[in-house]
């Protein structure tokens, strides 16, 4: 490789190397914070002490997540507007919900990727938390139109889901939406999305 060349590949990697120093000092200037790497200071951000998160109760919310007997019509789960292996998202301008219809208001997928860590949810940021929302997309009609008595009933039939309740839960749970907490699935996933 001729000097020249060199130098001038030298230069161009030292004005990255500065250039990716000046955005990473903007963004900290901003009040942006990185997602901490170890568990704990990870779970410090979004545990509830009155209802800790635990590995039964994730892979619960994992198989609920997958699940389209969630769905009215038992084709619809949540993953198929939010396909965790298209980074969470569908991929297409407007979900397609029950009926095969397009969302009415013409909103599409938003990630669900590290969402638990979001301040505010959905587009106009109308719901404050994970939590306080997981139970909408199952309801909603342009969504999985299920009303909570039929998922309620679809999951009491099924023994394997009953004694996953259990589990995670104890023996007296009452199986109801509130009790599939979707947020659990998402601290998972952002455990392996950060592979440790
Ligand atoms: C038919 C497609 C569809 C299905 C099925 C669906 N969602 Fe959504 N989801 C959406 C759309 C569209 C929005 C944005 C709605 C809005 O902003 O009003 C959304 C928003 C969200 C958000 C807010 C994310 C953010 O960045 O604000 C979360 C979390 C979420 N959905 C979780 C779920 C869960 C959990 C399920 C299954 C129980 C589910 N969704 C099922 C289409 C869907």
């Amino acid at each position: 490789m001729q000097i020249s060349k060199v130098l001038s590949l030298c230069a161009l990697s030292a004005t990255v190397v500065l250039g990716a120093n000046n955005l990473v000092q903007k963004v900290k200037d901003n009040g942006i914070e990185a997602i901490p790497t170890s568990q704990l200071e990870l779970l410090k951000l979004i545990d509830d002490p009155k209802d800790p998160i635990t590995d039964a109760k994730v892979e619960l919310g994992k198989k609920l997540y997958f699940d389209p007997r969630m769905s009215k019509s038992s084709l619809i789960s949540c993953n198929t507007c939010h396909n965790l292996a298209l980074g969470g998202a569908d991929g297409i301008a407007a979900a397609i919900g029950h009926g095969w219809t397009a969302n009415p208001a013409h909103l599409n997928s938003p990630t669900v990727y590290n969402s638990a860590f979001f301040k505010a949810q959905f587009w106009d940021g109308r719901s404050p938390h994970l939590a306080d929302q997981a139970q909408g997309p199952v309801q909603a009609g342009p969504e999985m139109a299920a009303p909570p008595k039929l998922v309620e009933q679809r999951i009491n039939s099924i023994p394997e889901y009953v004694n996953e309740f259990k589990f995670a839960y104890g023996d007296n749970v009452k199986i109801s939406l509130k009790k599939s907490r979707q947020r659990l699935l998402f601290l998972k996933n952002t455990h392996y999305s950060f592979s440790f």
